[in-house]
């Protein structure tokens, strides 16, 4: 057995799917093994690299760089000391050096470049890793400047609607108002979805650098990350950070001696999938229920208590440091048409290899799936995709050449959302998924509007009845018509994007429904 004098470091993460996996248990057996062993580390809790298959993943910082290796539990521990993982030697759940994994190699990581490899809870950390060189820029360039610096990267929204940011921030700018709000959408509700989370527990700094550029950008002194209850470890590491930059002058007044003063602090709302529109979260952050309001007027002209408000979601606002640190050009470089720069994707569902892959836009959705993914988890063919969330459509494997770009899948009426891709395999029943589509709306439907409120419940009934093989001909084109008004009708995206998951069902796998329905389909839209 050999001692060491100085700790060796070790990083166990502490992000939620880590803990799920045990990351707390192996962190205190790492601790108890070191003490019985006379062999002192210091363990240091990080966020995800993202290689969610392999956590909990921990690293040892070696004379080699840091040696990874996972996915490990509680009971491997005493054998990876006795193997000499210290050192960063050889045994079963070695992984090597964690960039050098081609999950990661193939990677173009600049929103979650530090995720992982910083402690989030440490300034010093964040600065050491370039954190803060953008809103360093940003005091330079003024309101103005950073507003043209955000135009120039092409920056469009995360959360799913992708609107330019820069427009957004502009309009909020030229608003008259004695008090402006930054509000971060960290709802996350899309299913498959988990970077607003990630990066809230393994970069929490970037988020608030981001926000305080925003507030700043448009005369906002006040800012609220409104976040849901399933999130207690990022609330966590959200409310340390905004501490720990307080403390060190980033929040507050005259930020880093400069003229401009902001501040922040995190909400969590009830958990409602509505609660993410930006109107209901709005209305649930007043302390109101969650319902969507009517537009006009826009958020940005009275939003937060009628105030003039930006509100965006996380990866949007953690977007920006890197914007203003490299410049917009830097950032406009990569990716295609009109989708400019890297999106972190979240590879979920029945899947071999899922977690975060933050690429430039262009990627094929094939690429994801059979390439990154490796396929399904289940060893059986692929038979979809559903992407951008619980309103996205499900992608059959014949259009995977599809490039990850806002305006591809919406000319194929699909859409990437916030980035989540969940996948299927064969023995997957599209009929029984796209009734679970229209459950899921009446059931989170906020009730505002009757296309949605009624016309989801209606859906339902006429699903089962679909699938029961009842009068399936009549009950298609009724289907149909109703996703119509749905479609047409419905006041916001829930009733009004629903029909899309729904109908991708319809035309793709008609055999899943027992009947020939493409046609009627397609001769009704
Ligand atoms: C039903 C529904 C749920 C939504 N959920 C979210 C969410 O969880 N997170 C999010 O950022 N945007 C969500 N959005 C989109 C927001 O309304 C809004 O477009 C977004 O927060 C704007 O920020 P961005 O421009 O940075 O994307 C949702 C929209 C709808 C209609
Ligand atoms: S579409 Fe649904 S969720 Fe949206 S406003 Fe209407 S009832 Fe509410």
């Amino acid at each position: 057995m050999s001692t060491h004098s100085m700790p060796i470091r070790i990083y166990v993460p502490k992000d939620a799917c880590a803990i799920a996996c045990g990351a707390d248990e192996v962190a205190e057996a790492i601790a108890a093994v070191s003490l019985v062993r006379n062999e002192p580390v210091e363990i240091v809790r990080n966020g995800s690299r993202g290689m969610l298959w392999l956590e909990p993943m921990i690293e040892v910082v070696t004379t080699d760089g840091r040696i990874a290796y996972g996915p490990v539990e509680a009971g491997d521990v005493e054998g990876l000391f006795a193997a000499g993982f210290l050192t960063g030697a050889d045994h079963a759940l070695r992984i090597g050096k964690p960039e050098e994994h081609p999950f990661l190699a193939k990677q173009t990581r600049l929103t979650f470049a530090r995720c992982g490899i910083i402690d989030p809870a440490s300034y010093e950390d964040y600065r050491a890793h370039g954190g803060y060189r953008g809103l360093e820029r940003a005091l330079t360039l003024g309101p103005a400047g950073i507003i043209e610096e955000v135009k120039t990267s092409g920056l469009r929204g995360r959360g799913g609607a992708g609107f330019p940011t820069a427009i957004k921030w502009k309009t909020v700018a030229d608003a008259k108002g004695d008090q402006k709000y930054i509000v971060c959408n960290a709802d996350e509700g899309d299913s498959g979805t988990f970077a607003d989370r990630m990066i809230m527990e393994g970069d929490p700094f970037e988020l608030i650098e981001g926000m305080t550029i925003a507030g700043i950008a448009v005369g906002a002194t006040k800012g609220y990350v409104y976040t849901r209850s399933e999130y207690p470890h990022a609330i966590w590491a959200m409310e340390k950070a905004v501490e720990v930059a307080r403390a060190n002058g980033m929040l507050g007044a005259n930020i880093a001696g400069s003229p401009y003063s902001f501040d922040m602090e995190v909400r969590m709302g009830a958990g409602a999938y509505v609660c993410g529109e930006e109107t209901a979260l709005l209305d649930s952050l007043e302390g109101k229920r969650g319902t969507v309001r009517a537009k006009p007027p826009l958020p940005a002209h009275k939003g937060l208590f009628q105030k003039p408000t930006v509100i965006n979601n996380v990866l949007s606002l953690t977007a920006v440091p890197h914007i203003l640190a490299d410049g917009g050009q830097f950032y406009a470089d990569f990716g295609m048409g009109r989708s400019r720069g890297t999106m972190p994707i979240q590879i979920a569902g029945n899947v071999k290899f899922g977690g975060l892959f933050e690429t430039a836009f262009g990627i094929t959705l094939g690429e994801l799936v059979n390439d990154i993914g490796g396929g399904t988890a289940t060893g059986k063919p692929v038979k979809a995709a559903q992407v951008g969330g619980p309103l996205g459509a499900y992608v059959p494997t014949w259009q995977f050449d599809l490039p990850f770009d806002y305006e591809s899948f919406a000319a194929k009426d699909a859409l990437i959302g916030h980035g989540g891709i969940v996948v299927f395999d064969e023995s997957s029943d599209l009929a029984k998924m796209a009734r679970f589509a229209m459950e899921f709306c009446s059931v989170e439907s906020c009730g505002k509007c009757t296309p949605c409120r009624i016309g989801s419940t209606r859906g339902v009934e006429l699903m089962d009845k679909i699938i029961a093989g009842e009068r399936v001909t009549a009950n298609l084109a009724t289907l149909t018509d109703l996703c119509q008004t749905m479609k047409l009708g419905s006041l916001c995206a829930l009733g009004g994007f629903t029909p899309y998951p729904v109908l991708s069902a319809l035309n793709h796998f008609p055999e899943d429904f027992g009947a020939p329905p493409r046609v009627v389909l397609e001769a009704a839209e």
